[in-house]
């Protein structure tokens, strides 16, 4: 997640800009950059990689003078990390400096409208339209032209502004992004949040949505977006500080499970408009996909049982027959591929060798690629014809869980995109399908409450050998995700097992007490479930069944009951996996494991 500090005050501004850089540093970033205001000149420093670099190059801020600036760490959203995508961002006519957190959802008609009036842009992120913008709008007044702009801003945004015509005055304004506001006696300062502030002060102002702060050596003045000066409590910082870096959680992992529904909220922004899924600057036409008549999609680990969740649901909205394969399978068997298949490459890291190698493969047979990555301008989303990005944030437990989550939600927005342009589903059922895809982090929020509940039932499985997970259809393709989950930060045996094959053979290992957790909140197959779970419990295992509010017909059969949130039949992986992860972590965090980096794995496997 970008990071933001902001400084005005008695002391030099480069330093203290360097150190909140340096403390925001485990929100993760690939680019950094300071700007610092001195005799009416704005100084940018940039750079493409540490915050070391960047403290070396200017000798820890020295070679930067000026008692105000502004600072920014950047997790690529909107452009590869370089330097001229790295923040802040500057006006045509250098009087505004900019830096900006979150993702401004109508950057690109307003893009348009400003290259049409001539503005040059120097990167492809989505905050340069704000520099311009107060450019084209400044008519004196620094605070009605950020007020204004302000106002023409759609999405989510935290931002940082100086001004060369304003020596001494930091402003800042949000909406949906947290900025925070530090009170000191050697000068004010603003960041994303407590940790890059603390070291200067204790005493902090929340800004609130659409608010805008005024911040001058010995004042910090907050107005709303019409001028009117608010009253804003000021409070002290009494917590340990060390904790907000994973948001007061143990663990990045839960950190990461609690930001589902933000980092899902945040991949779905400005890709639904009028009830339809929109991708800028797909070079996959609807011509070219009514000449698809295969899709095959390609991962590893979590990535690929994202894909099997793709699966069905593209095959179900589109009727194109879907292949899933792990991606060291396909590159070494001779696949058959050609410019009629479309290739479908998920990754977080983008960086995954055997997935990287597969997609090359597949565009050497002829094939289209498009590619669902998290991380912008990696190696994957650099080699593919069209990338959808999932926003999801830097993730950085190994265990990936709203990695997974927001490529699930692509799978959704790639099947109303293509069942669209296909005609396999009308414009009602698709409308009706993508209200149901923006009412899932809601739905999401309310499972996030049974963590105590689930912390509790953990316990069962702090001795347990091996256990099972049974589900069918999209409950299995949950069902594999889920027993990941499990045995990768819990080490105990796991097998994730399509409900109706178990009497083929591995039904001889139930037994009594065995562990089964079955799956079911795929409603078209609940009878058939509600038979496979007579069949375990009827040799003794334990059953632990998640199914859907309101139907109790499984309790019978069941030991234990997990319920979510009723949803869209086809968007059931998104509610009944949540409760899967926070059962994996409870466990292992029962038995003393190391979470965040469990034995033998990395978070990007850049090997074969
Ligand atoms: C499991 C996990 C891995 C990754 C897999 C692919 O929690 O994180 O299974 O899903 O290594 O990684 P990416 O998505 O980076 O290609």
């Amino acid at each position: 997640m970008c990071g933001i500090v902001g400084f005005t005050g008695n002391l030099p501004a480069a330093p203290l800009l360097l150190d909140g850089l340096h403390r925001l540093e485990y929100r993760g970033y690939d680019s950094a950059g300071i700007a610092v205001l001195e005799n009416g000149k704005i100084t940018t420093e940039k750079t493409v990689g540490r915050i070391k670099s960047l403290i070396d190059s200017t000798d820890n801020g020295k070679t930067v003078s000026g008692n105000i600036g502004i600072g920014h760490t950047r997790w690529a959203t909107h452009g590869a990390p370089s330097l001229e995508n790295a923040h802040p961002h500057l006006s045509g006519n250098c009087k505004f400096a900019v830096v900006h957190n979150g993702i401004i959802e109508n950057y690109s008609t307003l893009r348009k409208e400003l290259k049409n009036e001539g503005v040059k842009f120097l990167s492809q992120t989505d905050t340069e339209v704000v520099p311009h913008l107060l450019e084209k709008y400044y008519n004196g007044n620094l605070i009605e032209a950020v007020s204004k702009v302000v106002k023409m801003l759609e999405g989510s945004f935290a931002l940082g502004i100086i001004c060369t015509d304003y020596p001494d005055t930091l402003v800042a304004a949000k909406r949906f992004s947290p900025l925070i506001l530090g009170v000191s006696d050697k000068g004010n300062i603003l960041a994303s949040d407590v940790t890059a502030i603390a070291s200067l002060t204790k005493d902090i102002i929340y800004l609130g949505d659409d608010e805008i702060a005024v911040l001058t050596p010995d004042k910090t003045e907050v107005v709303d977006l019409s001028g009117k000066a608010l009253e804003k409590e000021v409070s002290e910082i009494t917590w340990d500080v060390s904790a907000a870096e994973k948001g007061g959680f143990e663990h990045f992992m839960m950190k990461e499970i609690f930001e589902q529904p933000k980092a899902i909220k945040q991949t779905l922004s400005g890709r639904i408009k009028n009830g339809e899924v929109v991708f800028e600057d797909f070079t996959l036409t609807a011509d070219k996909l009514k000449g698809i008549n295969r899709i095959v999609i390609i991962a590893c680990g979590s990535a690929y049982h994202a894909g099997i969740v793709g699966k069905y649901v593209i095959e179900d909205m589109t009727r194109i027959p879907c292949e899933v394969d792990l991606a060291s399978e396909f590159r070494y068997r001779n696949p058959i591929i050609d410019d009629e298949t479309l290739t479908i490459v998920i990754s977080q890291s983008g960086e995954t060798a055997d997935t990287l190698a597969a997609l090359k493969e597949a565009k050497r047979l002829g094939s289209h690629v498009i590619s669902i990555v998290n991380v912008v301008g990696s190696s994957i989303a650099n080699a593919s014809d069209d990338v959808i990005y999932t926003w999801a944030g830097p993730e950085i437990a190994v265990a990936t869980t709203k990695g997974y989550s927001t490529q699930v939600s692509v799978m959704y927005l790639f099947a109303a995109w293509a069942a669209k342009h296909l005609g396999t589903k009308d414009d009602k059922y698709i409308a009706d399908f993508l209200a149901e895809v923006k009412a899932l982090p809601q739905k999401i929020e309310k499972i996030l409450l049974q963590k105590d509940r689930l912390k509790e039932m953990a316990k069962r499985c702090v001795n347990t050998q091996s256990l099972f997970f049974i589900g069918r259809n999209l409950d299995y393709a949950v069902a594999l995700e889920a027993s990941l989950k499990l045995k990768e930060i819990s080490y105990i045996h796991s097998e994730a097992y399509a409900a109706g094959e178990l009497k083929h053979g591995t039904i001889s290992l139930i037994e009594e007490d065995r562990t089964v957790f079955a799956l079911s909140c795929y409603n078209d197959l609940a009878d058939k479930m509600l038979s496979n779970i007579k069949e375990v419990a009827a040799r003794g295992a334990y059953v632990i069944t998640c199914a859907n509010e309101g139907e109790t017909e499984f309790e019978k059969e069941s030991n234990q009951m997990i319920y979510v949130p009723k949803v869209h039949e086809l968007l059931v992986a998104s509610t009944e996996v949540i409760p899967f992860q926070i059962y994996a972590y409870y466990v292992a965090y029962h038995k003393g494991c190391d979470i965040d980096k469990p034995r033998n794995l990395a978070k990007s496997v850049t090997v074969e």
